[in-house]
């Protein structure tokens, strides 16, 4: 049984159905989620499905990324992982933090990578008028958003779109892809799913 932690920053909606995926019959299973802000709505939903959260609060270790990295780590190695899902988690990590992790730590992000790295990514795939937008989970590395690709899943950009109504239809994609890559990547297998 893979031992996995979640990292988030919001709602947590894509750990959420990470946690549901696994509690069936799964590779996996969850043994923390955790935060950089205490405030997340997604550590409430963790704790009432019964899993330790921790959260450590960027805000307090202001151009010490070292050091909220460091206090980031404890709870983490705590709970001896297998592997490392970023969901939601809005923090740059260092690649000190990143070689730690790295070939079991994985991150989804709102775009068809390699496209739109970054923030604002609806926005920008609706300025630029692409036809399709989508998400991505890919293996983390040092470099922002550039890991190799595990899975894809792509939606149409629809006349009219706002970013909050294209990202609402990317996440639903997100909470099918995401599981469904964790449950192949923990089974060995890294051939890029395409949904
Ligand atoms: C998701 O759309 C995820 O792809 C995005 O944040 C949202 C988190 O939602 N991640 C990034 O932008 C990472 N750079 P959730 O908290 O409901 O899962």
């Amino acid at each position: 049984m893979k031992r996995v932690a979640i990292l988030i920053s919001g709602g947590g909606s894509n750990m959420v159905r990470l946690v549901e995926d696994m509690a069936g019959d799964h590779p996996c299973q969850p043994v923390l989620v955790a935060s950089n802000d205490p405030d997340a709505g997604g550590l409430a939903k963790a704790a009432a499905m019964g899993l330790p959260t921790a959260a450590v609060d960027h805000r307090a270790y202001r151009g010490d990324r070292a050091g909220f990295e460091a206090a980031l780590l404890e709870p983490i190695l705590a709970v001896r992982p297998d592997i490392i899902c970023l969901a939601g988690f809005m923090r740059i990590l260092t690649p000190d933090f990143v070689e730690r992790f790295q070939g079991r730590m994985l991150n989804i992000h709102p775009s068809l990578l390699p496209k739109y790295t970054g923030l604002h990514t609806h926005a920008r795939a609706i300025e630029a008028g692409d036809a399709e937008a989508g998400a991505t989970v890919h293996l983390v590395i040092p470099d922002l958003d550039a890991g190799p690709i595990l899975g894809q899943a792509r939606v149409p950009i629809m006349p009219g779109d706002t970013a909050d109504r294209l990202a609402a239809r990317v996440l639903i994609r997100e909470h099918q892809l995401y599981p469904a890559v964790l449950r192949r990547f923990a089974s060995g297998d890294q051939t890029p799913l395409y949904l």
